[in-house]
C-alpha cells in the first residue's frame, strides 16, 4: 500500500531549548527563514506525502496560521508589486493537506503518535518527529517509504551516535542486510547501562510504520522518564514481524537542542542561493579572528 499519510508530533515541551520555547514551539524555531517544520513538511511533500497531521499541544494558533492563507498579508504583498514573495506565502498554504490535533497531556512521543490512529486508519504512515530536521538531496522520508515498500516492514531511520552520547537515544540490535539498510530485531530507549547498548545505531527522525503500532501503543506501559515511548512500541514490531533500519544519507539538525538550532543556522544557510556567497564570507572574516 503506497505511503501518502505523515504525522508529525510537535508537542514536546521544549524543555532544552528554553526560554526560546516558553510560548513558541520549537518547531517553530527559524532556520534561517523558515520555521523548522517547513522544512519538514517540504520534505514529506517531496516524498510523495498528501496528507499530514500535527500533533501540538499549546502555540497551536501559530502553526495553524504559518500553513494557512494570510489575506490581508497577500493584498499588500500584491499591491507593492512583491508578485516573487507572495507566490512563496501563496505556495505555503499549498504544499498539503494539513490537518491538526491536540494531543491533551504530554504523555510522551508515543502517546503523542496514539492520537493519530483515526487520521491513519489502517495504512502505513510516516512519522516526522518535528524538532529533527533532515536536509539532504534524496529526502529521508522518501528513502524509508522506498525500504517499506520493498521489504513490506516498517522502516525506522537510523544514524551511528557517539558511544558516550547512546544513553541519551535508544540503541537498536541490528544485522546488515545490504547498502544502508539492515534489519532491526530489538531495540532498547535511553540504555542505562553498557550491558544494555545492542548497538551504536539509534533512531533519528523519521520512521515508517504499519498500523498495528496502536494496538501496542494501547498497551505499552510509561517508559524512560515516566513517558509512553514510541521506541517501547516499536520494539515490539522489531521483536515480533521485524523492522527495517535505513542509515539515510542526509544532515539531520536537532531542534530541541541549542548548538543544533545554531549549527542548522549556519549550515543551511550557507546553502541558500542568495545569502549563501555573502555569509561564507562573514564567517571567513569571524573564523579569522577566533
Ligand atoms: P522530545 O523528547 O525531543 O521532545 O520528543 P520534548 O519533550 O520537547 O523534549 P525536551 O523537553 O526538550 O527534552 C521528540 C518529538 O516528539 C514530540 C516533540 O514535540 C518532538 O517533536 N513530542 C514529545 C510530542 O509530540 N509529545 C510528547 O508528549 C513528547
Amino acid at each position: 500500500m503506497k505511503v501518502t499519510k505523515a504525522v508529525i508530533p510537535a508537542a514536546g515541551l521544549g524543555t532544552r531549548v528554553l526560554p526560546a520555547t516558553k510560548a513558541m514551539p520549537k518547531e517553530m524555531l527559524t532556520i534561517v527563514d523558515k520555521p523548522a517544520i517547513q522544512y519538514i513538511v517540504e520534505e514529506a511533500v517531496n516524498s510523495g506525502i498528501t496528507d499530514i497531521l500535527i500533533i501540538t499541544n499549546r502555540g497551536k494558533g501559530i502553526m495553524e496560521d504559518h500553513f494557512d492563507r494570510a489575506p490581508e498579508l497577500e493584498n499588500r504583498l500584491l499591491e507593492s508589486g512583491k508578485q516573487d514573495v507572495y507566490d512563496e506565502i501563496v505556495s505555503i498554504s499549498k504544499l498539503a493537506n494539513i490537518f491538526f490535533i491536540r494531543q491533551k497531556e504530554t504523555k510522551g512521543l508515543g502517546h503523542a503518535v496514539s492520537c493519530a490512529r483515526s487520521f491513519v486508519g489502517n495504512e502505513p504512515f510516516a512519522v516526522m518527529y518535528g524538532d529533527d530536521v533532515i536536509i539532504g538531496d534524496d529526502p529521508a522520508c522518501g528513502q524509508l517509504i522506498r525500504a517499506y515498500e520493498k521489504y513490506g516492514k516498517a522502516a525506522v531511520g537510523i544514524k551511528a551516535v557517539p558511544e558516550d552520547a547512546i544513553h541519551k537515544y535508544s540503541s537498536l540490535k541490528v544485522d546488515h542486510l545490504e547498502g544502508n539498510l539492515y534489519s532491526c530485531t530489538d531495540m532498547v530507549e535511553k540504555p542505562k547501562t553498557k550491558e544494555e547498548v545492542l548497538s551504536l545505531f539509534s533512531i533519528l527522525g523519521r520512521c515508517v510504520l504499519t498500523p498495528d503500532i496502536f494496538d501496542i501503543l494501547d498497551h505499552t506501559l510509561p517508559g524512560a522518564g515516566g513517558e509512553i515511548q514510541l521506541t517501547d512500541a516499536m520494539r515490539t514490531l522489531a521483536q515480533t514481524v521485524g523492522i527495517t533500519g535505513v542509515d539515510y544519507t542526509g544532515k539531520r539538525y536537532d531542534m530541541g537542542d541549542k548548538l543544533g538550532t545554531l549549527q542548522a543556522t549556519v549550515e543551511i544557510a550557507l546553502r541558500n542561493p542568495v545569502l549563501g556567497a555573502p555569509f561564507k564570507a562573514y564567517l571567513k572574516e569571524i573564523a579569522a579572528t577566533l
